[in-house]
């Protein structure tokens, strides 16, 4: 009989309606141009949570969409894991806020903070708890309301970022299907190249922090660009060689979705061609977390990741940090 596999049995996201276009940006009086972020990040528009659309709202719309596809109830979840960086309360954990939300009357939740990384090392966890015994059904979600954290003054931040969720549901499975293998790593030495400098425990909110803004998002755009290439290209390799396979192998690709040009190094260096790697950076912008996650139903809604496809994810996020993942569909 073959090993167990933790598996991938349904995927939702939850996307909020109102859409900012780069040609908005001008509009706003923010000296920047449709060419410009087109040329240097391959972003046209942004969805963006308005007023009364959270964190936590998003989540559980996501989450519903997957444990429908699933045929999950919501009492047959037993942990739901929420990868966020803009948790809606700083305590106690969104996660709980969408427990309560989904009915998941059974379930443990938690938030997990890994910036981008954090859905492929919630996946990660969650293979963990189901290949250990501790659960049968992990909901794992990743969701972000990036809007409300950066600074709408800063051109070189606000362009890139958007809003929204998505989420999976692993289970496990002998059919030799499910995650085949994956990668973690985190170098926090780099941690003030993509940060919010205040508001936290070290900082807390105060006059002074809300004058200058260090409450904000603050990125050295260049350095983390190169960084980002640099460790998601060593993150596919390693998931690759542990699944003993190669790019040829990949039927897809869902990369982070942070700046084309990211993925079309990462990509190159996979030996991928591009036609199978799925991209949506130029609807959604960088939506942390919830990238791949949106990427992946969205190419599973569109039915290009049929039964026994082989799925390569890659990511790479502030820490820093990034992961990588195999997954036979
Ligand atoms: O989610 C994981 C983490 N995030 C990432 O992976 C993002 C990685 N970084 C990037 O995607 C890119 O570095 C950015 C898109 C953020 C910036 O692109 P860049 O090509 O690295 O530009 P830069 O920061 O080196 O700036 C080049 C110029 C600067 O002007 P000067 O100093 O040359 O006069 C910037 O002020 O572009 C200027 N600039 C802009 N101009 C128009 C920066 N942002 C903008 C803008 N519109 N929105």
């Amino acid at each position: 009989m073959s090993r167990p596999y933790a598996q991938f049995s349904g995927t939702g996201r939850s996307i909020p309606s109102k859409i900012l276009t780069n040609h908005d940006f001008s509009k706003m009086g923010l000296e920047t141009s449709h060419e410009w972020i087109i040329e240097r990040t391959g972003i046209a528009e942004r969805h963006i949570a308005q007023d009364g659309e959270t964190t936590c709202g998003m989540a559980a719309g996501a989450a519903r969409e997957a444990m429908q596809r699933a045929r999950v109830q919501p009492d047959e979840v037993d942990v739901i894991i929420l990868s966020t960086a803009t948790p809606d309360r700083l305590l106690p954990a969104t996660a709980v806020d969408v427990q309560a939300e989904l009915g998941a009357s059974r379930a443990s939740a938690f938030d997990l903070s890994a910036a981008c990384s954090g859905w492929l090392y919630g996946l990660n966890v969650g293979e963990g708890l189901i290949l250990n015994g501790t659960a049968e059904t992990v909901l794992v979600i990743g969701a972000e309301k990036m809007s409300a954290i950066v600074d709408w003054t800063d051109r070189s931040t606000c362009v890139v970022f958007g809003d929204g969720a998505g989420a999976a549901i692993l289970q496990k499975s002998r059919n030799n299907r499910g995650i085949l293998s994956s990668y973690m790593r985190s170098d926090g030495t780099l941690a003030d190249l993509l940060f919010r400098p205040a508001g936290g425990a070290s900082l807390p909110m105060s006059e002074a922090v809300l004058a200058d803004r260090s409450h904000l998002v603050r990125m050295a755009g260049r350095e983390v660009f190169k960084a980002a290439v640099r460790s998601m290209s060593e993150a596919a390799d390693r998931a690759l060689e542990a699944a003993n396979l190669t790019g040829h192998d990949i039927d897809m690709m869902i990369p982070h979705q942070a700046n084309v040009r990211i993925i079309e190094a990462t990509a190159k260096h996979a030996d991928i061609p591009m036609d199978k790697v799925y991209v949506n950076v130029d609807r959604f912008g960088n939506t942390s977390s919830a990238s791949i996650p949106i990427a992946l139903d969205e190419a599973m809604e569109r039915g290009q990741i049929g039964e026994g496809a082989t799925v390569l994810m890659v990511t790479f996020g502030a820490g820093f940090t990034w992961a990588s993942m195999v997954v036979r569909f």
